[in-house]
Order: C-alpha cells, then structure tokens, then sequence
C-alpha cells in the first residue's frame, strides 16, 4: 500500500477517540501458509513480522494497551515440531525486539501461566518482563499458555486466599475487585477485540474482561493484517456507537 493511500486512511482516523486496549486474536498463520503450498510454521514466521508491524503502530497510534493472543492452553497439543517453532519464534522476537521494545518505552506483561513453559522461553519472557517493568507509553500484553477460564479459576483461588487469610471480607467482593485477582489487573477492560482469519468465536480469550467490548471479525488471515487493516479496525470500531448496556 501506498503511503499515500496509509495517510488518507490515516487521516480518517479521529485521534481522540482511540480505544485504550485492543486485543487481537492471531488466527490463520497455518492456512496463510497452506494457500502458499508452505509448512505451518512460514505462517508464524510471517505472523511475526505483523506482530512487529501492529506493535509499532499501536505506539504510533498512542493505544496504551495492545493485547496478543500468542499461545493458548489448548495450543501444546499440536504436533510438537510446531510448538518448537512457536516457542523458538517467541524467543527470537524477544532477543530482536527487546531494545527497541524498552526505547520505544514498552513495557511487556505476561498473561498467563509460566511454569509450563520450556527453561529458555520462560528466562527469555521473565527477562523481557523485568526489563521493561518501569516503562509507561504502552503496555504489550503477551497471552501465553493462557485460558480465560484457568484466569478466572486461577483469580478464584487467589480471592478465596486472601479471604481465608482476612485480608479481604465476603462482603468487599464485587466485579471491580475480582479483576484485580485477573492477569491484566489494573488496566482497563479492552474497548476492541479483533480476530483476523473469518473465524467468529473467542476462543477462551480474556472471558471477563471482554463483557462490553466491541469485537471485529475479518476475513484476512494475520500475516495479511498490515497497517492498513489496523487502520480499517479502528475506524471501524470508531464507527460504533458504544452503549454498555444503556440507551
Ligand atoms: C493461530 O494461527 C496462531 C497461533 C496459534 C500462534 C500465533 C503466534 C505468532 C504470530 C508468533 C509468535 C508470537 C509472538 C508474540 C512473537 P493458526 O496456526 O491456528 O492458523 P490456522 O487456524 O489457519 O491453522
């Protein structure tokens, strides 16, 4: 696409209502690359360099939460040359990315457990998240072996501790609470969930905090999600008349 036609899409775009947290679901890595006649994993491969594409104009855009669904809880029963590849992709793009990510004032979190993780991923994860852990433009939330049921259970247990401990009473708890019991505590619900690829489901993708959100389903697949079908999702999104639940 031309930088001509970027800007005028650009242009369309009202900079003052831009949603806070968008979410995207990274769906068709594997049937981008069967079109193509190539394995699976050149899907992912290309899956990344859209990661560092959206990534950047998130922080263009001034979007201080961007969300992205990398591996979820159901993904480790693929076959295992494609978890490799994931894992390896993951921590490649840590160990390119890193310094650009913190200079850009990037700060990464983990949605998700860890301890299923493989050694290198997990030190590669944990160092990226340490290193960032002071920066403040945006936000790149990382859904790792994440399930938005596990994350809600897992918030459950969590509460019923601190209950059983006193440190919170029954009668404290209430929605705004229970979130601070969830992987994105204290940052705000996402106003935009996109999933690329023409699937139209969730997926176990963050169940709590997507109670008012506006979702957008596209038929491209995510190594086709350049810049502009970004842009295309946010004026979209922006199109939308938000109500929560009102009139
Ligand atoms: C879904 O496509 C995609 C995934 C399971 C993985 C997404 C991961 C990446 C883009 C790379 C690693 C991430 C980071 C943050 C560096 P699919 O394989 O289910 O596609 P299909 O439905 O067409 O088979």
């Amino acid at each position: 696409m031309s930088t001509k036609s970027i800007n005028f899409m650009l242009n369309k775009i009202d900079m003052d209502r831009m949603p806070k947290h968008v979410a995207i679901i990274m769906d068709g890595n594997g049937r981008w690359a069967k079109k193509r006649l190539l394995p699976r994993t050149a899907g992912h491969r290309e899956g990344v360099e859209r990661v560092k594409e959206i990534v950047e104009e998130a922080g263009n855009l001034g979007i201080p939460y961007l969300t992205l669904f990398a591996f979820s809880t159901e993904n480790w029963g693929r076959p295992k040359d494609e978890v490799d590849t994931l894992m390896k992709l993951l921590v490649e793009y840590l160990k390119k990315e890193l310094n650009t990510l913190h200079e850009n004032n990037v700060k990464i979190n983990i949605l998700g457990n860890l301890d299923k993780l493989p050694p290198t991923p997990r030190k590669e994860v944990y160092n990226a998240v340490e290193k960032t852990k002071y920066n403040s433009k945006m936000n790149l939330n990382i859904a790792l072996n994440y399930g938005g049921r596990y994350e809600i259970v897992n918030g459950i247990k969590l509460l019923v501790n601190d209950v059983k401990s006193g440190n919170i009473n029954l009668d404290d708890i209430d929605e705004d609470l229970f979130k601070n019991y969830l992987f994105t505590k204290d940052q705000p619900d996402p106003d935009l969930l996109i999933r690329p690829s023409g699937e139209k489901r969730i997926s176990n993708f963050l169940l709590y905090q997507i109670a008012y959100t506006e979702f957008i389903f596209t038929d491209v697949y995510w190594p086709e999600f350049t810049t502009e079908e970004f842009y295309k999702s946010i004026i979209e999104f922006q199109s939308r008349k938000r109500r929560f639940g009102g009139i």
